[in-house]
């Protein structure tokens, strides 16, 4: 038997009711496809940095390196500034593990009632930049407190870091439907985008198997409220790609259905998963997160570790939950516990 190494982030707030259902799925779907799971818990966390003054130890990421896979819940506290959470904990695993790729697929599930009035059979998938672009560490500020007082921040493109972005989405496309979307903003924003689009255009000349287009950020936005249907794989920047997800999981109907991985391709290191929600503190301690996201982005982590129809199993299981109006939650418009969606996803599967 398989046994997987996991280590288990469950962060702050919501993250931590959400990451305990994502791992009884997985223990779930595991004794039923022959292999289990081996957990290890961090409690790193906002908590932790306003007791320790530190997001995750000093070694934070030697511990983490030999699981085979890294789970997270969502970090953030009142009190504790959101660059501290993003700075501290998830760009440096996301950067020393070398996950360029951040995969975040949006469908509009049958008897979800999303904010769109014909937004059904949507299904496509954002893939960003994960390692550099708009979110560098590059410029300063000057003259601080003064009226001459100014903020220079550099956007970094390379040659690698684009052409394997782009390389890894038209992969992905080639397993989909063979359709490729590029986000870029070449109009206004004169040296990167141009350079973004030459590498885009290169690789897809490589690649005839697959129709791709380049389309403008700002129209995209428009065109993905307009008719999401017809978009499959779309790649972008850092920020593009973070903003559009965003953008798509508020048209799928709520962004506590939004998965997402922090994927390393070639496996040198261990990838990273987390929903795309936050830690919600609106809602936390009160059981009614919920748990699909976490969940979804649990079948990612099993399409990951080369356990395809173990995914499959489990987005089946949530496509029936919410097609046959089972028990959800209040951002779905129910009034279920997270435990009880979670309870009746796991009778499903
Ligand atoms: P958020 O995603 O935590 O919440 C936005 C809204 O969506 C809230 O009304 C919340 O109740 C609702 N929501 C989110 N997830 C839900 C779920 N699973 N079930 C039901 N409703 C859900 O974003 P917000 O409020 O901007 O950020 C809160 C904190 O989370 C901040 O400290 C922020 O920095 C942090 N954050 C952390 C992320 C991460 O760890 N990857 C990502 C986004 C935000
Ligand atoms: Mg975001």
């Amino acid at each position: 038997m398989t046994t997987f190494r996991i280590a288990l982030i469950p962060g702050d707030g919501i993250g931590k009711e959400v990451v305990p259902p994502a791992c009884e799925v997985l223990d779930a779907v595991g004794a039923a496809n022959g292999f289990d799971f081996d957990y290890t818990e961090f409690d790193w966390s906002c908590e932790r940095y306003a007791r320790e003054g530190a997001m995750m130890p000093e070694d934070g990421i030697e511990q983490l390196r030999p699981h085979d896979g890294i789970f997270l819940g969502a970090v953030g506290y009142p009190g504790v500034p959101d660059h501290v959470s993003l700075w501290g904990l998830l760009i440096p695993i996301r950067r020393q593990f070398d996950q360029y790729v951040n995969l975040r697929p949006i469908r509009v599930f049958d008897g979800v009632d999303g904010p769109l009035r014909d937004a059904a059979g949507t299904d496509l998938v954002i893939v960003r930049e994960n390692s550099e672009g708009e979110y560098s560490e590059i410029g300063g500020r000057m003259n601080v407190g003064t009226p001459y007082e100014m903020a220079v921040q550099e956007s970094v493109f390379s040659r690698r870091g684009v052409t394997r972005i782009v390389d890894y989405a038209l992969d992905l496309a080639e397993t989909r439907g063979r359709q490729l979307t590029s986000a870029t903003k070449s109009n206004g924003i004169v040296h990167t985008m141009p350079f973004w689009d030459s590498i885009v255009e290169e690789r897809c000349a490589e690649r005839p198997s697959v129709a791709w287009d380049s389309e403008h950020i700002d129209a995209l936005a428009a065109k993905i409220v307009l008719d999401p249907r017809r978009y499959d794989v779309i790649v972008a920047s850092n920020l593009f790609g973070d903003i559009l997800s965003d953008l798509a999981a508020g048209v799928a109907g709520s962004i506590g259905m939004a998965p997402c991985g922090n994927i390393n391709p070639e496996r040198e290191y261990p990838s990273m998963f987390e929903p795309v929600h936050g830690s919600a503190p609106d809602i936390a301690g009160q059981g009614v997160a919920n748990p699909l996201g976490a969940i979804w982005t649990a079948a990612l982590m099993l399409d990951h570790l080369g356990h395809d129809e173990a995914a499959v199993q489990v987005v089946s299981a949530m496509e029936e939950l919410l097609s046959s109006g089972g028990p959800r939650t209040a951002d779905l418009g129910g009034t279920a516990s997270t435990t009880e969606v979670t309870r009746a996803l796991i009778d499903l599967l």
